[in-house]
């Protein structure tokens, strides 16, 4: 059984309730998979909680760049282009190894929630910023 295991922190929050309700949960789907990884389980529920990761990252996503259009095309465009990096990454994951039997999968997995959540602090915390700084 893996051991990898995603925890998200109160101090990752950005100020905006609702996308830091929707980071926490990107978290807890990413670790319902983790858990289940090298267990009976992983032929039952994997394919079913991929899809809820990506279809849930997508929504994510998309209320995201809603959130932040009024920033402008320009700032908007940069940050939609790296969603849809962050979600071409993912489909990757799935594309090489969609049954999870490699060790290095669930590695994989870990290592794009840890690039998602550097996105989160980085480039989400900044937009946050930039908009509450407009009013
Ligand atoms: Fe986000
Ligand atoms: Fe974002």
């Amino acid at each position: 059984m893996t051991m990898i295991y995603v925890e998200w922190k109160t101090e990752y929050e950005i100020g905006n309730s609702e996308i830091d309700a929707q980071h926490s949960f990107l978290f807890d789907i990413a670790n319902r998979i983790l858990r289940v990884l090298g267990t009976d389980e992983q032929i039952l529920l994997l394919s079913e909680l991929f899809d809820e990761l990506f279809e849930y990252t997508q929504n994510h996503f998309r209320d995201e760049e809603v959130i932040w259009l009024p920033l402008g095309e320009e700032i908007f465009q940069a940050h939609r282009n790296k969603h849809l990096l962050l979600r071409a990454q993912l489909e990757a994951i799935w594309l090489s190894d969609s049954i999870f039997n490699r060790a290095k999968t669930a590695q994989s997995l870990y290592d794009w929630v840890s690039g998602l959540l550097h996105h989160v602090l980085n480039f989400d915390r900044g937009m946050n910023r930039q908009l509450l700084e407009r009013v």
